[in-house]
């Protein structure tokens, strides 16, 4: 099933609208990219140090229709050229979901083709196929994004099976929250991932949360907590003096303690998955190269094929939507034009 979309759907336009970023593209044969295009809202949310779900929905009315005129233009398409609307329905800030979705159904509607709505988490998974041959199946899944930090067994990309999830932040929003605090704006996560570049991560033990000897999920708000306090002090104790070293030291020790939590629990999740063949991987925070440096080191001990997105596909994009969207059409068929927005993932 993985990979076959039907025949008479070749070419399906992906709509992405979950949180600051307008995206549209447009995906051939459930894998091959011909556009994309990508409108961040970063310049609008910077002064507020993160994002305000009503500038978001806003900004996604204005942007929407342009960014699918621009997918279509650099695809060489016409609107009568698609065969299916995909759109990320789920999970994300409920204003700006509705705006992609109400645009994908109006589009399909209009140009009297299926609609079909996917997980925009499931689909940071799909990055992983996009302009490339599937792994072999099936494989562990981690994706770890600013909404979500989630492990699935991927037998399937269409039903990714949930192992484990964070039961508080997620981790790109511990790096934007820790970025936050050492006063480097927002977006954060690449922000801390320079600053981290010119520290010491053995300055501080930050501790990784350990919820259970074989349990699967997170937790970073101890992690996130523990850098508060190494940066602003114990209350009722003196203030350490927040020079650019120990600024640097504070992000490289935060980031690699982040990244023991990952690496234990991909281990975990591999000794208990023992079948599986490969590792996909996707999510803003696989964009950060120590990440993607441990993922490549776990897969190269264990003999699996890693898929690692190239940096583009791990943002938000629309391509990673269009791409899932073909095999839940191949699947399932489409969504009822009824379908409404959700915030929360369907198994998170
Ligand atoms: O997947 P994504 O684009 O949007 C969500 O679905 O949330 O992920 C955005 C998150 C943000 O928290 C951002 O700070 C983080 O990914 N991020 C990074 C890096 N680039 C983006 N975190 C750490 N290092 C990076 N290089
Ligand atoms: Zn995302």
């Amino acid at each position: 099933m993985n990979g076959t979309p039907p025949t008479g759907l070749r070419t399906v336009l992906g709509l992405e609208t979950s949180c600051d970023e307008t995206a549209a593209a447009i995906v051939r044969d459930g894998r091959t990219v011909l556009s994309s295009s990508v409108a961040t809202q970063h310049d609008l949310h910077e002064e507020f140090g993160g994002v305000v779900p009503e500038i978001a929905s806003r900004a996604h009315i204005e942007r929407i229709l342009p960014a699918v005129r621009s997918a279509l233009h650099e695809a060489g398409l016409a609107p009568t050229d698609l065969d299916a609307i995909a759109v990320g329905h789920r999970p994300g800030l409920i204003g700006a979901l509705l705006v992609g979705t109400s645009a994908a159904k109006g589009l399909a509607m209009g140009l009297r083709i299926p609609f079909v709505g996917v997980d925009h988490v499931h689909a940071h998974l799909a990055s992983g196929v996009l302009d490339r041959v599937d792994p072999p199946w099936p494989a562990l899944g981690l994706v770890v994004s600013g909404g979500h930090t989630s492990l699935y067994r991927v037998d399937d990309l269409v039903d990714p099976r949930l192992l484990g999830r964070t039961i508080d932040d997620a981790l790109g929003e511990a790096f934007d929250k820790v970025a936050s605090l050492l006063g480097l704006g927002h977006p954060g996560g690449p922000r801390l991932e320079s600053l981290a570049r010119t520290g010491d991560p053995e300055v501080f033990d930050f501790p990784v949360a350990n919820l259970g000897r074989d349990r699967l999920d997170f937790s970073f708000s101890g992690l996130k907590t523990a850098v508060r306090y190494a940066t602003l002090g114990v209350p009722g104790k003196s203030v350490p003096t927040l020079d650019d070293q120990r600024r640097a030291d504070l992000a490289a020790s935060f980031q690699a303690a982040a990244i023991r939590a990952l690496r234990r629990n991909l281990g975990r999740a591999l000794d208990a998955e023992s079948d599986v063949q490969s590792l996909i991987v996707g999510g803003g925070v696989i964009a950060n190269e120590a990440v993607r440096g441990m993922i490549e080191e776990i897969g190269a001990a264990r003999g699996l094929d890693v898929v690692l997105p190239p940096m583009t596909w791990c943002q938000d994009n629309g391509a990673m939507i269009a791409a899932l969207g073909a095999r839940v059409l191949a699947a399932r068929g489409p969504s009822d034009l009824d379908l409404a927005p959700v915030a929360t993932s369907r198994n998170h």
